[in-house]
């Protein structure tokens, strides 16, 4: 995709990977429209990429709100005509062990992080396909959409949604000139692990003061997020599905599969499970 005089709306764009990446759309000509919760974050970051771009909008817009994503979806075309891009991006994150999280913070995880995509997906492929110009999802999974750990099951249960959700779309949208990406990147040095204090319990879930400080050390060890943008831009143009950032976590991929392919392994070596290959439907054409 040629993003060059496209219009990008980007949730989560006041401050961190979503910032990072509007200031990479804006450096290739892109217009852009920042959602955000933090109305002084969105004016900062507004002021921020005006000095490199002219064409900059932002509206305050609650991802876990349908309604408040309808109407930054309206400020945007009021603003800019058309919208080509939508970066959903917007992201908290808890930790939690079973029996231990408090289920308004399992509710909140899941509104902004699974729903909040899917408003941006439902409100915005009407308006894109309206102009017949074509356009481009991304939206922000993690690598703890593809590889999990104990501490983390809220924030992994929608990272993988996200992923499954994107996987789905790519196919669906591509008979509408739509592209779909999923970025899944590891640690990124923006404010993230902080994110849980605006949960409805206020608190660091199952993590405590100790793992506070370990989740922060982990996030700030990680990497700039302007790389993150810059990729994230370049994989847009070239039509790359996943976006992944950290090539060490690879053998973390691996390892999941090689325990997937074990066990079914076992199924397939068990008679009473065999099936018949051609009386399968095959996914794409259900
Ligand atoms: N930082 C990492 O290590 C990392 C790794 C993998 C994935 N991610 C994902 O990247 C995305 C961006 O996170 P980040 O690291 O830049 O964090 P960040 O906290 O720096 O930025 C997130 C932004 O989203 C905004 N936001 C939070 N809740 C919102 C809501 N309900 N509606 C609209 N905006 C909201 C915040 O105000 C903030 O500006 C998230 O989806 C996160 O899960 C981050």
């Amino acid at each position: 995709m040629d993003v060059t005089g496209k219009t990008a709306f980007i949730t989560g764009g006041a401050s961190g990977i979503g910032l990072a990446i509007a200031k990479s759309f804006a450096a290739k000509g892109a217009n852009v429209m920042l959602a955000d919760i933090n109305a002084e974050a969105l004016e900062e970051a507004a002021a921020s990429l005006s000095a490199a771009v002219a064409a900059v909008g932002t509206v305050l817009c609650d991802v876990g709100s349908e309604a408040d994503v309808r109407a930054a979806a309206d400020a945007t075309i009021a603003r800019f005509g058309k919208v080509h891009i939508v970066v959903n991006n917007a992201g908290v994150g808890i930790g939690g062990r079973a029996g231990q999280t408090p289920i308004e913070d399992w509710k909140w995880i899941v509104d902004i992080n699974v729903m909040g995509v899917v408003y941006g997906v439902e409100v915005f492929t009407p308006l894109i396909k309206s102009h017949g110009e074509g356009g481009y999802f991304v939206n922000t999974a993690s690598m703890a959409g593809h590889v999990a750990n104990p501490a983390m099951a809220p924030y992994h249960a929608t990272k993988f949604a996200v992923v499954g959700y994107s996987e789905a779309l790519k196919d669906d949208l591509a008979r509408s000139n739509i592209g779909v990406s999923v970025l899944c990147p590891a640690w990124v040095r923006t404010s993230i692990y902080k994110s849980h204090l605006n949960s409805p319990t206020e608190k660091a879930s199952a993590f405590g003061e100790e793992g506070f400080s370990v989740m922060k050390d982990v996030v700030e060890s990680g990497i700039a997020p302007e790389l993150v943008g810059d990729w994230t831009v370049e994989c847009v143009e070239a039509d790359r599905f996943y976006i992944f950032t950290h090539p060490s976590m690879a053998q973390y991929i691996d390892m999941r599969h090689e325990q997937i392919r074990a066990d079914y392994a076992a199924c397939a070596a068990d008679a009473r499970l065999a099936d018949e290959p051609e009386s399968l439907p095959i996914p794409s054409e259900i």
